[in-house]
């Protein structure tokens, strides 16, 4: 059944597999080895189901792909305080070697541009440059659900010509941003932008992104939901270099991309996405993975800004069993948007009622701040000499042993039943 899908974005692919503009890579001559023919596409479900189109096997280097994983790592291991004081989260609008640091910080505008992902490299807390890219090595592989191995060529022809960054490390110590030998750190960068990839390989790590950190192949959380967050909005802001305004514009996903020809595109909670190719624009931007992404945004809806049907109501239904009862039917997700529709709707009307009854049998899911809004609400109606009954036979609001426990309960009936019965003891006397 999966076959529709597939025709289609085999369709979308081939639109702009005609496409020759760009060039390869090769300021690092291993780079300029590849076949700028390859063309590949894997879009990951949320669930990890894998689509394959073109090329989608092909392995190339991950290169400036790696720099969200290696910050996402920083960030995992010494805490977002640690590493916001090294590396900063502001656009540069600058080439991606730019030797530069923010002018009034004096440490770089953000972890996308060589300068942060050195710096960033730095800050993985390790006894040696070989544990440390280990460290590296092994969460990109949990990231994509398989071992990710070095290309040796060019992680030596990458080293060989890697003076702009040695001056990018060097002028990092200088600033007092990188501790320790940069030629040791630079080694690290270097093997990390070679770790071969395929498109399937930026799906899944997509994929992981967009389910807040858990992979969806192998079920392992990699990292925490905060770190993920993080990680999206610098892809977000600077994932594309100076084109960010422009992609952000017309595709709208947290992305990233290298000058081996790969994309990773992330909707939170919905996709991951992997493209190559590796003819790329003057911006280091893959020319056909900018337009094939471009088209997916477009005719599949996934750009993040797209306003949903957000306007569709929590509460379902509004009924009155008894004159002086009334319940309240929600559901679908009731975070605080919907809770707080929910209480402004039970205060607005509590001149006509003395209970209210709030159903959540069908809520899917809920959290912390709708938890506390409704708990509040029935304080507040207990404060007034009414009372707040719930339905809600999962405890899905009343987790635990709480004040609220008794008046929690399964079905609607028996919270009507158990209302009659407290207005009868309550208004008889
Ligand atoms: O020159 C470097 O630092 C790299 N090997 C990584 C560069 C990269 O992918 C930049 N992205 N477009």
């Amino acid at each position: 059944m999966a076959e529709p899908v597939q025709r289609y974005l085999d369709r979308i692919r081939a639109e702009h597999a005609g496409v020759t503009d760009g060039a390869v890579a090769d300021y690092i001559p291993e780079l300029a080895r590849v076949d700028p023919n390859g063309f590949g596409l894997a879009v990951s479900s949320s669930d990890g189901f894998v689509y394959e189109s073109g090329d989608a096997q092909t392995e190339f280097t991950i290169q400036s792909v790696s720099k969200p994983f290696t910050y996402a790592l920083a960030i995992d291991r010494i805490g977002a305080e640690a590493v916001d004081a090294k590396i900063g989260v502001e656009p540069s609008g600058e080439a991606f070697n730019e030797i530069s640091v923010d002018q009034s910080t004096k440490i770089p505008k953000n972890p996308m541009i060589n300068a942060g992902a050195i710096a960033a490299v730095s800050l993985i807390p390790a006894g040696g440059p070989d544990e440390r890219f280990a460290m590296i090595q092994d969460f990109y592989s949990a990231f994509a659900g398989r071992r990710l191995e070095v290309d040796h060529e060019v992680y030596i022809s990458e080293r060989a010509t890697g003076s702009r960054n040695r001056a990018i490390g060097y002028m990092l110590q200088s600033f007092g941003v990188l501790d320790g030998d940069p030629d040791e750190v630079l080694d690290v960068y270097y093997r990390q932008c070679s770790l071969n990839v395929t498109s399937t390989d930026l799906a899944r790590m997509g994929a992981t992104l967009a389910r807040g950190g858990i992979n969806p192949l192998t079920g392992r959380r990699v990292t925490d939901p905060a770190v993920v967050r993080r990680t999206l909005s610098v892809m977000v802001t600077c994932g594309m270099y100076d084109a960010a305004g422009d992609w952000v514009t017309a595709v709208g996903m947290p992305a990233k991309s290298g000058v081996g020809g790969g994309i990773v595109a992330v909707l939170p909670g919905q996709l991951g996405i992997g493209v190559y190719s590796p003819l790329l624009d003057d911006k280091g931007n893959s020319v056909r993975g900018v337009r094939l992404c471009r088209s997916l945004s477009e005719k599949l809806g996934l750009h993040f800004l797209t306003v949903s049907r957000d306007s569709r109501a929590t509460l379902r239904a509004v009924y009155r069993p008894r004159d002086n009862i009334r319940v309240y039917e929600t559901h679908g997700d009731l975070l605080f948007s919907g809770a707080e529709q929910v209480v402004r709707t039970i205060d607005r009307e509590r001149d006509t009622f003395d209970v209210a009854i709030l159903d959540v049998s069908r809520v899917d899911d809920i959290d912390d701040a709708a938890r506390a809004l409704l708990s509040d609400m029935a304080v507040a109606l207990r404060g007034e000499g009414k009372a707040g009954y719930l339905v809600d036979p999962d405890g899905i609001v009343i987790r635990t042993e709480t004040e609220f426990e008794e008046v929690r309960y399964s079905t609607a009936d028996d919270a009507v039943a158990a209302a009659v019965e407290w207005l009868g003891r309550t208004f008889q006397r």
